[in-house]
């Protein structure tokens, strides 16, 4: 299976957005992770649809959206027709996953299922099939640079085990507090595909994603 990184520009400097990414892609970055905070879901607000319909298709990476917002069913158009290759929903937030879902594959995009880290992988079991990724929050939503909460490695595990069990090949990323020191571990238990934000856009950039590359090398 392949391992992706998707940065998170909620943690780039928007006054060089665009230098930014490209250093991303360069380093071999394949997907971009694109936070949307509504003050509601969580706490903050973040960005959205004018921004994403800037950066849609940037290098030919994939739009990877989470959208950490109350029933996110309102903005699946919107978002899809901004450029989201990827809508992340989560679970907490929909009245009706299934029409969710049945409303991002109507719009020929993937369907990602978001979970908090209070929320138990075993609420997915009945949507295992009906989508195409899952992201399991390894931090509180709504803020980049907070620890990775340990006990997400075995919501990793046990996911990666519920898919396989049925024969299936979905995503799994993690987003919250990944870094080159505990990267392994997250893929040791299952994930591949990585969000990082403070990991990538503290520092040298492309050295950061360059170093995530050799490391996903070893897998
Ligand atoms: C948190 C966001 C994350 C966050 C990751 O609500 O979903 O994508 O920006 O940032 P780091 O990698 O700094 O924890
Ligand atoms: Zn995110």
């Amino acid at each position: 299976m392949k391992r992706i990184l998707a940065p998170s520009i909620l943690s780039a400097d928007f006054k060089v957005l665009g230098e930014q990414m490209q250093l991303c892609a360069d380093g071999g970055a394949e997907y971009l992770h694109f936070d949307v905070m509504d003050g509601m879901f969580v706490p903050n607000i973040s960005f959205g649809i004018p921004v994403l319909e800037c950066v849609k298709g940037f290098a030919g990476m994939v739009m990877d959206v989470h959208l950490m917002i109350q029933d996110p069913i309102r903005y699946v158009d919107k978002f899809c027709d901004a450029g989201a290759d990827i809508v992340n929903v989560h679970y907490e937030a929909c009245g009706d996953l299934q029409a969710v879902l049945d409303k991002i594959h109507g719009r020929g995009r993937k369907a990602g299922i978001t979970i908090k880290p209070a929320t138990p992988v075993e609420v997915l079991v009945p949507y295992l099939d009906q989508a195409e990724l899952f992201l399991i929050m390894s931090v509180e939503p709504g803020l980049g640079g907070q620890a990775f909460i340990p006990s997400s490695l075995d919501k990793i595990r046990t996911l990666r085990a519920l898919l396989e069990k049925r024969g299936l090949h979905a995503d799994l990323e993690v987003d919250g507090g990944v870094y080159h020191s505990n990267v392994r571990e997250v893929l040791d238990a299952g994930a591949n595909v990585i969000v990082s934000g403070s990991s990538v856009f503290r520092g040298d950039i492309l050295e950061n994603v360059s170093g995530f590359m050799e490391i996903f090398k070893e897998y």
